[in-house]
């Protein structure tokens, strides 16, 4: 029986609402963050919902935390059976105003603290013949103007992910990979960014969601339950992805629209 799951960036929006769908069906959860108080309040959360677990502080971009959290796993839990490597923070600006420190801020946690967060739990995972969900964005698909740093942050987890699901597959350990659009979270609070206006741009865009953070959880725990690798939440997103299999011109045409529309914005 698998019922033990790590989330990373549980204290607040996406990795609280993954956890709390999955202790809804009574599993233990081990919840970090950097954000303790968060942390407090998601286990509070998660015994209401019919779960339990601990809690321990872990920045992702510290490979020694994720050890060290990935061994507290093993001590009270007994093991993990699916690791979701959610922690990430926001950012935005057109590529000739990003500074390389932006770069490097934007890769080590949401590019490099994927990495560390699977090479840390894999051999928890292929004990248990468990799962690793990986949390990118319709980003690393679309390639959406003025967020290049996240574009390839998010691009890199699908890859290392299609990686992991090919050479992972005869260890019987499962992979999958989460692309969602844009949904009202805390994210903006992280946000880091030289290009003025946005911040604002961005924001909008996340308060126009048609679906919530919860909703993005359900939608995952059961495309999980079917084996789904590339799991799409949104229905836009969905079609989008479609049309850039299809006809990969015509998205790189509303892209450059885009581009024109938000630089101009971004002046006012
Ligand atoms: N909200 C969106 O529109 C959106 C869209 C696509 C993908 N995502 C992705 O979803 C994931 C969850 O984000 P969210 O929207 O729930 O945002 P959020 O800010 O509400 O939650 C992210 C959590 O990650 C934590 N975190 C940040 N840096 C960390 C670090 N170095 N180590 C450990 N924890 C850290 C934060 O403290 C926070 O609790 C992120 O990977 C994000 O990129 C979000």
């Amino acid at each position: 029986m698998q019922n033990r799951m790590m989330v990373t960036g549980a204290g607040s929006g996406l990795g609280r609402e993954i956890a709390l769908r999955w202790a809804r069906e009574g599993w233990q959860l081990a919840l970090s963050d950097v954000n303790e108080a968060g942390l407090a309040e998601t286990l509070k959360m998660v015994r209401e919902a019919g779960g339990d677990g601990f809690t321990q502080r872990c920045d992702v971009r510290d490979y020694s935390q994720l050890t060290a959290l990935a061994q507290a796993c093993e001590t009270r839990l007994g093991g993990i059976d699916v690791v979701v490597n959610n922690a990430g923070v926001a950012s935005g600006g057109f590529f000739d105003e990003l500074s390389l420190e932006d770069w490097d801020w934007q890769i080590a946690i949401n590019l490099m603290g994927v990495v560390k967060g699977c090479k840390a739990f894999l051999p928890l995972v292929q004990k248990s013949h468990g799962k690793i969900i990986n949390i990118a964005s319709m980003a690393a698909l679309m390639q959406a103007p003025g967020m290049s740093n996240y574009n390839v942050a998010k691009a890199g987890v699908v890859a290392l992910s299609e990686s992991l699901l090919v050479e992972l597959k005869q260890q019987e350990v499962s992979v999958h990979v989460v692309c969602p659009s844009f949904f009202q979270t805390n994210l903006m609070d992280s946000y880091r960014g030289p290009t003025p206006n946005m911040k604002a741009q961005i924001s909008k865009l996340l308060e126009a969601s048609p679906i919530t953070a919860a909703d993005i959880a359900d939608y995952i725990y059961r495309q999980v339950a079917e084996g789904v690798f590339m799991i799409l939440p949104h229905e836009e997103g969905r079609m989008a992805w479609k049309i850039k299999q299809q006809n990969p011109q015509a998205i790189y045409d509303e892209m450059g629209a885009l581009a024109e529309k938000k630089r101009n914005k971004s002046r006012t």
